[in-house]
């Protein structure tokens, strides 16, 4: 454990994270562990309110100063552990080692700069020595990267579409050509067809630049076109991982994740309806003593109000579930001690 994974860009171990106020305690995240191999991209999927931006907001140290609060674990990026790192070291990871682009692209633009100053301020902070003719040019070649016309620059945030402004804001996490690009829903504000052309140009420019990411989502179908492996998270843990073909191929599941299965319009059938997983997330200030799930599934058994499921594994799949304690699986942790 001690020593450096060359492969990995990402490792992230038993991440425990709260917001705390003075009258209540929110886990957010709970002891999550995932690992993001170099080039490629990791899909954090689960629910409105699974600790998804949580985790992310984590990994830049970005949690709100005077609530949130990282209580153990690790996040080694590049083999260093983030954790441990002064707000100076931090400021030099931000956006230079690591970027972030969020839902929301009017969060990141600011509607009073032109479109090209704006990529042009990001281009400045990590190359401070370029000339004037060098950073137009750099903004020249950004914008042509996420399919935007160069001479469209000298025109407003509003004056763009919402796909073409999510290009722009992809376009400034970009340019210091970061090593790990957190993608935090960056499609979910954007109308079907504007999705699909940004997911195309996602999946592009990760081709031709070799750029790890972390792409948190709720929907498994852009799991199944960008990404390699895949995290399932409820109730801040990871209850099934594995690779994009364990997900999607895989016979067993984390009954969670057969209802996120569900809940995705089944393209054969033609099937358009979205089927939500009846019931709620548990309440993150109150969680339940055993299984978070289950509250809310079908195959509940009475261990799993009482005791909290361990990891199986099955190769590269891993399950977080009771229904698979008497199964032939090793287990993934150590033995279990609770009969
Ligand atoms: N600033 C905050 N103060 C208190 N609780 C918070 C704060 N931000 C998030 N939470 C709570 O932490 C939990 C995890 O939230 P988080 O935003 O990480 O979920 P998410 O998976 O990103 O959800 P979504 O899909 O809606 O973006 C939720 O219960 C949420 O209400
Ligand atoms: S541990 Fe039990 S309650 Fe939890 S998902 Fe598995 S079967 Fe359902
Ligand atoms: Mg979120």
């Amino acid at each position: 454990m001690g020593e450096k994974d060359e492969k990995l860009i990402l490792d992230i171990q038993d991440l425990k994270v709260i917001y705390k106020t003075d009258i209540e305690t929110v886990e957010a995240v709970n002891g999550i562990s995932l690992k993001i191999e170099k080039g490629k991209t990791l899909g954090l999927v689960g629910e409105t309110g699974a600790g998804k931006t949580t985790t992310a907001l984590s990994i830049l140290r970005l949690l709100p100063q005077a609530t949130g609060r990282i209580l153990s674990g690790k996040i080694c990026f590049d083999g260093e552990d983030l954790l441990t790192k002064t707000e100076d070291e931090m400021r030099a990871v931000r956006g230079n080692l690591i970027s972030m682009v969020f839902q929301d692209p009017m969060s990141s633009l600011n509607p009073v700069y032109t479109v090209g100053q704006q990529i042009g301020e990001a281009i400045k902070l990590h190359n401070h020595d370029l000339s004037h003719e060098e950073v137009e040019g750099r903004i020249d070649e950004m914008l042509q990267l996420v399919g935007i016309m160069p001479s469209r620059k000298a025109e407003y945030p509003h004056q763009f579409s919402g796909g073409m402004k999510q290009r722009v804001v992809i376009a400034m996490a970009l340019c210091c050509e970061p090593e790990l690009l957190i993608a935090d829903e960056p499609t979910t504000a954007l109308d079907v067809t504007i999705q699909a052309q940004v997911l195309a140009m996602i999946r592009e420019l990760r081709e031709r630049l070799g750029t790890s990411m972390l792409m948190i989502t709720h929907d498994l179908g852009i799991v199944a076109q960008i990404c390699d492996e895949v995290c399932v998270m409820y109730a801040g843990k990871i209850v099934e991982s594995g690779t994009v073909e364990d997900l999607f191929r895989g016979e067993k599941h984390h009954p969670y994740t057969v209802g996120l299965f569900d809940s995705i319009p089944n393209i054969s059938s033609r099937a358009t309806r979205l089927k939500p997983i009846p019931g709620l997330m548990p309440d993150p200030t109150n969680l339940p003593v055993g299984c978070e799930f289950a509250p809310r599934c079908e195959h509940c058994m009475e261990i799993c109000k009482k005791e909290k499921p361990q990891v199986y594994s099955e190769g590269t799949h891993k399950f977080y579930c009771h229904l698979f304690d008497s199964e032939n699986l090793k287990t993934g942790g150590s033995e279990n001690e609770s009969k």
